[in-house]
């Protein structure tokens, strides 16, 4: 230990010695006029080989009292991590903090928290369905991880969620490749829009928390093709991160950081990924097996038993068992991140910039919106009438605000945390109440009300209350945290608070604020059900807004919620009976049937499935055709609001060949999500990814379609059947490294899924899925889509169906298709729309 830290030392001075900021003008690479692999490969041939090493190690951003580190002078405080820059030739710092909610703190070593705005969990962005929106939240926190000084984010995750215990489930995006990929890619470039590098993590299948280090996920790896690592492809594909980050576990009995059939065979070959690949905090274990095997950058030092690629790299080079063509390789991949995501050009300032924090709420509130779950709404007792006269609120601190998640990814927010003293005093603790309180929020939906709140400590006090009432909202919550696993019961107690006081008031209205899935004992009894998930910095006021239907839920579960533990893939929580940090391996025997496909494949009817939500209004589906356009499952219908109030539909469409063979019956294909008014109806078409119809063959390293008939299903979830097709199938194969459009090409990496508004005349106009600022903020911060997506709001009104003012009629809507309604609006979907 003591000579690496000696190696770290002479790394620290030498980059401290570097004279002079400023970058001589002359230097070729700082012409932005040439590729990023041609600046890269420019500068790299200017550099000395320390520059080269200095580069591949990053330092722990904090201080670290028990072991009496300390970061070197230019880390930025709390933060997770630095690598020097290089002045000479102008090559910035990376600064870098955690991660995908928001600008972090690592809080044992900071002396203040950096109060900053927090989405709302993963999850809950995955429920909005909606990329848009995902991606206006990586702008919004990129760009405070900007003014706070950082250019390297270490998020998103979208690791899926096979194990709805997960300590970290609510930092991913759901248990479906598809939509986890989807909305992880948005986020990708929504982060790096503000010329900061995202870091997708944790490659890969770091699916549960209990045993991370040292558990083994082993799983067939056409399996992990077909699922996990499809979420990571298609993250990788569309949202082009500047950097990937292994995970601690090992995959099949190899560490993920050392592991080259994923770093090299997987990502860089079949993919083409062109960034980097980082370590996890603690997750590098040698030098030449990581730096062989795909590892250019070591994270984190001082959390990893050696500094692995500090001294111990350099005499690896020297003694040439990691050549130095590898290490060019390594520095490479990391200066072409930096140039491509514009960390050169565009260089962080030294004092903290001021943040909007009034507009950075509006950005999580809509997200939070969006993404509330409906879950029962029984004699339609959801939206609360604003007449009601006395209301009983109970539990969750909703008196102060929304819970949020704890470890790396906890945000402090602006104005504190407003319980403090909960959760463990050191990591991953502690437990973040963010100042949103939804009593608050209440008040001003219903300000003639009289409202009462109730800590719920007391079951036999809530139950008199409860009586007293007309309505009651019981908000139960769960925190769950890094690095520890989580029961799918509530915890103290709170179910049976929620059974007492649904006993007494037939009008009690539950509000989850859990990181995932829970059980939910009391079912039965509850007249309704929300899930709120972590609800982000103005979670109080989204809540609110949905209860009294001043939004229409338009969340869709983006996880099974199972009816007992008893229906899970591994009923006992793989590692729980084995003593703490002895290996062990996780057998997922599963496969690819993660989430919602393994319910189908069992036959087991779950508490509420994959893709569900309720809204306040009704959508009827029709003219559901199937067929094969250029070579493309294309899939087309129509959605109509039959109810009285606007709402927003999710239609999603599910896939399956007739004739089996899949790890499961079906998997979805593609959604929309489109608002309507009362009446108004819209076309839709979406195209379907080849891959989400293949099998992937290991043996050819190819995706397969089998030619043969093929169900297509449409509806509200995963397992909802209204409507279905069938559609024949021509077989189809294509090696690993297919990708929609190419890895780099302008078009592919424009918005994934799946479907743009169009006009009758078939202009490409408003993507469905967003309101007009999401769009407008999109079109700002997505340079690859400037020039494709028009944005016409006469388009997106008609689809609403609400015009504020009188619109003369949109070029190309013949009189003839006009309805009762509005207008049907026409949508083109799929990448190439
Ligand atoms: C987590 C990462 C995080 C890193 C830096 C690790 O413990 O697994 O997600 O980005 O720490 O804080």
């Amino acid at each position: 230990m003591k000579s690496a830290f000696r190696g770290v030392a002479v790394l620290i001075l030498l980059a401290a010695s570097i004279p002079g900021w400023a970058a001589a003008p002359n230097h070729p690479w700082l012409n932005s006029t040439l590729s990023p692999d041609e600046r890269a490969s420019l500068v790299l041939r200017a550099m000395t080989q320390e520059e080269k090493l200095a580069l591949v190690f990053d330092y722990f951003g904090s201080l670290k009292p028990d072991v009496s580190y300390r970061p070197p002078p230019g880390a930025r405080m709390g933060s997770a991590g630095y690598v020097p820059g290089i002045p000479r030739l102008g090559i910035p710092p990376q600064w870098i903090t955690d991660a995908s909610l928001g600008v972090a703190t690592q809080r044992e070593s900071a002396d203040a928290y950096r109060e900053r705005t927090a989405l709302p969990s993963g999850l809950a962005t995955a429920a909005t369905w909606n990329p848009l929106l995902a991606r206006r939240g990586g702008a919004m926190i990129a760009a405070e991880a900007r003014a706070s000084g950082f250019n390297v984010l270490l998020g998103p995750g979208v690791d899926l969620v096979r194990e709805p215990r997960g300590g970290r489930d609510f930092e991913y995006a759901g248990e479906d490749p598809l939509l986890a990929g989807t909305i992880a890619a948005a986020q990708i470039q929504g982060i790096q829009s503000q010329h900061v590098i995202a870091a997708l993590k944790h490659f890969a299948l770091n699916d549960q928390e209990t045993g991370r280090n040292v558990l083994s996920a082993d799983i067939d790896p056409a399996q992990a093709r077909e699922s996990d690592l499809l979420a990571f492809e298609l993250a990788v594909e569309q949202g082009e991160p500047g950097t990937v980050m292994c995970a601690y576990n090992r995959l099949n009995g190899v560490y993920s950081c050392q592991d080259r059939w994923l770093l090299q065979r997987v990502l860089e070959d079949d993919w083409g990924f062109a960034g980097y690949v980082m370590s996890d905090w603690g997750a590098t274990h040698g030098t030449a097996v990581a730096a062989l095997a795909g590892l250019d950058q070591e994270s984190g030092w001082i959390l990893d038993r050696e500094p692995y690629f500090g001294v111990a790299l350099r005499q690896a080079v020297a003694a040439g068992t990691v050549p130095l063509k590898r290490l060019d390789e390594m520095v490479r991949r990391i200066l072409r991140s930096m140039f491509a995501v514009g960390l050169v050009a565009h260089p962080i300032g030294d004092d903290p910039a001021p943040i909007d924090f009034a507009a950075d709420g509006q950005v999580s509130e809509a997200d939070e919106a969006q993404g509330i779950v409906l879950l029962k709404n029984a004699g339609a007792i959801l939206p609360l009438p604003r007449t009601m006269t006395r209301l009983l609120i109970i539990g969750g601190h909703a008196d102060r605000g929304v819970i949020s998640g704890g470890g790396s990814s906890t945000v402090f927010p602006a104005g504190g945390n407003v319980v403090p003293g909960l959760g463990p005093k050191g990591f991953p603790g502690p437990v973040v109440y963010l100042p949103s309180s939804p009593l608050a929020g209440v008040m001003g939906q219903s300000p003639m009300t009289q409202i009462r709140y109730l800590p719920g400590d007391d079951v036999d006090q809530a139950v008199r209350q409860a009586r007293w009432a007309d309505h009651v909202i019981v908000f139960a919550t769960q925190w769950a945290a890094e690095s520890q696993d989580v029961s799918l019961t509530l915890p103290d107690d709170q179910d049976a608070l929620i059974s007492a006081v649904s006993a007494a008031n037939a009008h009690t209205v539950v509000v989850l604020e859990t990181g995932g899935p829970v059980l939910m004992p009391w079912l039965g009894k509850a007249a309704a059900v929300v899930e709120a998930w972590y609800p982000g910095s103005r979670g109080g006021s989204a809540i609110a807004r949905v209860l009294f239907g001043a939004v229409d839920p338009s969340g869709r579960l983006p996880v099974t919620f199972p009816e007992s533990l008893a229906q899970l893939p591994h009923p006992a929580l793989p590692g729980d009976d084995v003593p703490q940090g002895k290996p062990f391996d996780i057998d997922y025997r599963e496969g690819a049937a993660a989430g919602y496909k393994w319910y189908q494949k069992q036959g087991l009817t779950p508490l509420f499935p994959f893709g569900y939500g309720l809204s306040y209004t009704r959508f009827r589906y029709g003219n559901l055709s199937a067929r094969v356009a250029n070579g493309r499952l294309v899939v087309s219908f129509e959605v109509t609001n039959v109810g009285m109030r606007a709402g927003a539909a999710v239609p999603q469409v599910y896939v399956g060949p007739k004739s089996g063979g899949w790890e499961a019956p079906r998997r979805l294909a593609g959604w929309s999500k489109v608002s309507l008014a009362p009446g108004g109806s819209a076309a839709l078409s979406l195209t379907v990814d080849p891959r989400v119809l293949s099998m992937f063959d290991a043996a050819r390293s190819s995706w397969r379609i089998a030619s043969g008939t093929y169900g297509v299903w449409l509806g509200e979830s995963s397992a909802d059947d209204r409507l279905s097709t069938e559609v024949r199938l021509s077989a189809w194969s294509h090696s690993a490294r297919w990708t929609a459009g190419g890895a780099h090409d302008e078009e592919a990496s424009g918005l994934p899924s799946y479907c743009h508004v169009v006009s009758a005349a078939g202009r490409r106009a408003e993507p469905a899925w967003t309101d007009r600022s999401g769009s407008r903020a999109a079109r700002s911060s997505m340079p690859s889509l400037r020039g494709r997506v028009t944005f016409r709001p006469e388009a997106l009104w008609r689809t609403r169906g609400r015009p504020r003012r009188r619109l003369r009629a949109a070029p190309g809507v013949a009189k003839g298709r006009r309805r009762a309604g509005p207008p049907p609006a026409r949508c083109r979907c799929g990448r190439r729309a």
